[in-house]
């Protein structure tokens, strides 16, 4: 019989997660299906890569990257540390809770360096169309090689998906934007700061990107932060010259008005509201559509696409949990490949397993337990490290209190690492003094 192959699509925390998987699964013994790993950057770590590209790259394709200059880790290292491979066994020592990207992927890529499976991975090859061919049993995966300027077709057994969803912006239309006199730009292509220092700045939206973009610009210096909030304000203390006001309604000239009436003169409107689930690649019968939520349409436990159950999303979910919950999703996929783990055969089983996360997800009032659950329910499955996944909820309940309390404040504090019981060292500067975001300039402890 000819070894199974199994394509991943995306090498970022998701896709890494996968190839760590299989890799640590063969070096217990276990025999592994062929795995080609198809990724459009010329480097793994997805998101984590940064460039000061935006729009296309130098290839014509779209830019992945959303992250920006000194964007440090917006909760505590604490709730993403992976269980076979510590921040201590990586760095050496224990290290502060929130390390800017720089240093958290350096942490991700050092697992996968160390695991030896870089060889899996085809650089610069995205995937352009992923057919199901019910005659074969088998998926049609069509790729460019974009070095060699070659469009090429496989056929695998199974196809996993881990392109990650925060990188094509959600891009509202509001009247009177097209003659605004300043820049208007989505938080995907928002990459330096300083562009703001001196300006008065409109952000919309009150989510995370909102809150960090907002928190970094006034770090360096912009002149005044006015969030526009659809739903309800984030409502945390913030700086004097930070406000909240209802939605945009109109912009004239400089002048935004809001809901309420008021008016603010701005130099800069940057929209923070949010990505797109987006699988241009994927034929309609095994395109995932679904909202930015923790209980994700159509996938039975979270990671099944229960249309063509030889189909799985990675990461898919909203991220409280991110790099770990990518392990545990990446250890059942494996094994529900390997033949460890039976999916069921019915459909209206798998069907009912979504409709019930869904009504779980929308009974709580704890995301984060919910989704602590989801983590410890997929480990408990499979051979991944057992680990005190309540111990990092508390860390993540414990990061929400420190940010009502001093939101320019919240990244100086300790948590203890849930995977080796050690208390992280304060950092030796305070978030707002530190302007310089470098691994070096973080590890000087
Ligand atoms: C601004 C921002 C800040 C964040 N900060 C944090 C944080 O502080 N802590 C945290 O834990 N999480 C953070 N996240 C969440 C982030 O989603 C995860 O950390 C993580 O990057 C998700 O991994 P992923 O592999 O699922 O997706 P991604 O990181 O998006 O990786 C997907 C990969 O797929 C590749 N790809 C896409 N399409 C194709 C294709 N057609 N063919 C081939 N390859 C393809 C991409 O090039 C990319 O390498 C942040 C997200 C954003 C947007
Ligand atoms: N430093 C960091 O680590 C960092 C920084 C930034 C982002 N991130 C990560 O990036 C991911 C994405 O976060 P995100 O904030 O970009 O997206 P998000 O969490 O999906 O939030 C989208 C926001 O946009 C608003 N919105 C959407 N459409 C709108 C419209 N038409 N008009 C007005 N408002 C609208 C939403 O408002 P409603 O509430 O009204 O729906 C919401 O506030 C998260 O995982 C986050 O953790 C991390």
């Amino acid at each position: 019989m000819s070894k199974k192959r199994v394509a991943i699509i995306g090498a970022g925390p998701s896709g890494t997660a996968q190839l760590r998987a299989f890799q640590s699964a063969a070096e217990k013994g276990a025999e592994i299906p062929e795995i080609v790993c198809f990724e459009k950057q010329d480097d793994w770590g997805g998101l984590w890569n940064y460039t000061w590209r935006t729009g296309l790259d130098e290839y014509g394709e779209p830019v992945h990257c959303s992250m920006y200059r000194y964007l440090w880790s917006n909760g505590p290292k604490e709730g993403l540390e992976f269980a076979d491979y510590t921040f201590e066994e990586h760095f050496g020592k224990q290290i502060a809770s929130y390390p800017p990207r720089a240093v958290l992927r350096d942490y991700i890529l050092g697992r996968v360096e160390k695991a030896g499976v870089r060889d899996w991975v085809r650089f610069r090859h995205p995937v352009r169309w992923v057919t199901y061919r019910e005659d074969t049993g088998k998926f049609r995966v069509t790729a460019e090689d974009l070095k060699a300027q070659k469009v090429y077709t496989e056929e695998f057994d199974h196809v996993i998906c881990a392109s990650g969803h925060f990188s094509t912006p959600n891009v509202p239309h509001f009247d009177g934007l097209d003659g605004f006199n300043g820049r208007v730009l989505h938080a995907h292509d928002f990459r330096d700061a300083l562009e703001f220092k001196d300006k008065d700045i409109l952000i919309i939206g009150t989510s995370y990107s909102a809150e960090d973009i907002g928190s970094q610009c006034w770090k360096y210096g912009c002149k005044s932060v006015t969030v526009s909030y659809r739903t309800a304000p984030m409502g945390f203390k913030w700086p004097d010259n930070w406000e909240e006001v209802p939605l945009l309604t109109r912009v004239e000239g400089n002048t935004c008005t809001f809901k309420d009436g008021s008016q603010k003169r701005v130099d800069a409107i940057i929209l923070c509201t949010g990505y797109l689930h987006h699988f241009p690649f994927m034929d309609e019968p095994l395109k995932l559509r679904t909202a930015n939520r923790l209980a994700t349409a159509d996938l039975y436990k979270g990671v099944v696409w229960n249309a063509n159950p030889k189909l799985f999303y990675l990461g898919m979910q909203d991220q409280w949990f991110t790099f770990n919950m990518f392990d545990a999703q990446a250890w059942w996929v494996r094994d529900a490949i390997l033949g460890r783990i039976e999916i069921p055969s019915d459909r209206a089983v798998l069907d009912a397993d979504v409709t019930r996360r869904v009504a779980e997800e929308d009974a709580s009032d704890d995301p984060i337990g919910y989704q602590g659950d989801y983590v410890k329910e997929l480990i408990a499955e499979t051979d991944y490290p057992s680990f005190d996944v309540d111990g990092a909820c508390a860390a993540f309940y414990e990061w929400k209190t420190h940010k009502k309390q001093d939101i320019m404040g919240f990244r100086n504090n300790s948590y203890k690492s849930v995977m080796t019981g050690t208390m992280a060292p304060a950092h030796h500067t305070p978030w707002v003094d530190a302007l310089d975001d470098s691994m070096e300039a973080y590890l000087r402890n």
